[in-house]
């Protein structure tokens, strides 16, 4: 098999995925969608574009919201994307039965890495979506669908927002179309050469929260009762499991951390990193079994929040909010302990979580029969934590 050598490591393809970066819902309930996801859930939005002048002439546009909004919990610019399903069909995006996913990306070392990728997937008769660089959030890209019709996204050097919550103003944007010569300018030159140029830096866009600081959490004054602290991970229904598993491991390079046979239905789990998972795969039978929507191919998509006590605040406050929460079979998701899954106003299910396991140097799970009883029936007050309950990466900076 041909060798790439990455970063002086030699792979089996020209890049390293690294994490989870990002993850887009499309919607048809823009208005109650963005109520649910930035007031209760707490994603802030960075930057958001108007539409309208990608728009193909003719098409009618009154009825529709035309935005598409980025939004963070972090300092990657970007964590959660929404945006109308009409909108994409308004432009004439064709997406396949039950895909209601606009991407899930994945993180990797380089933009050599990106750009080697695109250029793998070309050879290797993968579609390729679109490459170049996506401004706002200005990271470097390359998209392919899986066998389900899901973009999947490799990209390097997300725009990173600091303590004044200020994104890079428009003129700071460089947007590139097509795959870019290598090697690109930096991005401390390009800010020299907009400042040069008397571009005010400090003219982006900031979050404006929408909630009062009502909640002493831990000595901190929150606008909720807990804070996103991390995303993934994403669960997929899928036609056929094989073919998806070889696209996710041989063309995505994750890795299998484990499977699980439930109700007769193999269930594969897939990691990049530490995390037992990033990715799972599901046959789409289960869907109806679940008693879940019958309009998307995405089982769910994950939310973190710090701790247990953060989990048990926010499925309280979600519920008081209206937000349905349901309990799903431990058994389909292992290496998580306590979750709980919250319908959005689409009927999309987040997995609102605190802990996943962590996967170290010998690649093996924790044995089943070593992991916590999960009583969804019963939620403890407070937890005996893991051997790796602070595992793993924790959130940077301040929570508010
Ligand atoms: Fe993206």
């Amino acid at each position: 098999m041909e060798k790439f050598n990455v970063g002086g490591y030699w792979l089996d393809r020209p890049f390293q995925t690294r994490r989870l970066g990002h993850f887009h819902f499309f919607s048809d309930r823009m208005a109650d969608a963005m109520h649910f996801y930035t007031n209760l859930l707490g994603f802030q939005v960075s930057d958001s574009i108007d539409m309208r002048k990608r728009f193909p002439p003719g098409v009618e546009l009154s009825e529709l919201d035309s935005t598409l909004y980025f939004a963070r919990y972090g300092g990657d610019h970007h964590a959660f994307v929404l945006c109308s399903m009409q909108m994409m069909t308004a432009r004439g995006r064709q997406f396949a039965p039950g895909v209601t996913v606009g991407q899930i990306t994945w993180q990797v070392g380089s933009l050599l890495e990106v750009v080697r990728g695109e250029e793998w997937f070309q050879k290797n008769k993968l579609q390729i979506l679109k490459s170049g660089r996506d401004t706002p959030g200005s990271n470097w890209h390359t998209y392919t669908p899986d066998p389900d019709g899901h973009p999947n996204e490799l990209y390097y050097g997300m725009e990173q927002i600091g303590w004044d919550g200020l994104s890079k103003p428009n003129a700071l944007h460089r947007g590139f179309h097509t795959p870019p010569e290598l090697p690109q300018i930096a991005e401390y030159q390009e800010i020299e050469q907009a400042v040069a140029q008397g571009v005010d830096i400090a003219s982006g866009n900031r979050f404006r929260e929408p909630r009062s600081f009502d909640f002493d959490v831990d000595g901190v004054r929150m606008p909720r009762p807990f804070r996103i602290t991390g995303i993934g991970p994403v669960r997929l229904f899928v036609d056929d499991l094989e073919t998806s598993l070889r696209f996710y491991t041989q063309r995505i390079g994750l890795r299998v951390t484990e499977e699980v046979v439930w109700n007769g239905h193999r269930c594969i789990f897939l990691r990049c990193g530490t995390e037992h998972h990033s990715l799972a795969l599901y046959p789409t039978a289960l869907r109806a079994e679940l008693g879940l929507a019958q309009r998307s191919k995405c089982f769910s998509f994950g939310v973190r929040v710090n701790d247990y006590q953060q989990l048990r605040n926010c499925v309280a406050f979600l519920e008081k909010e209206g937000v349905s929460i349901k309990h799903l079979p431990p058994e389909l998701f292992p290496g998580m302990e306590y979750c709980a899954f919250a319908a959005d106003p689409d009927g999309h299910l987040i997995q609102l979580h605190a802990y996943m396991e962590q996967v170290g140097w010998d690649g093996r799970p924790r044995p089943a029969d070593q992991r916590r009883k999960i009583d969804n029936s019963a939620w403890p007050e407070a937890l005996d934590p893991s051997s790796d309950n602070w595992c793993g990466e924790p959130f940077f900076g301040p929570w508010a």
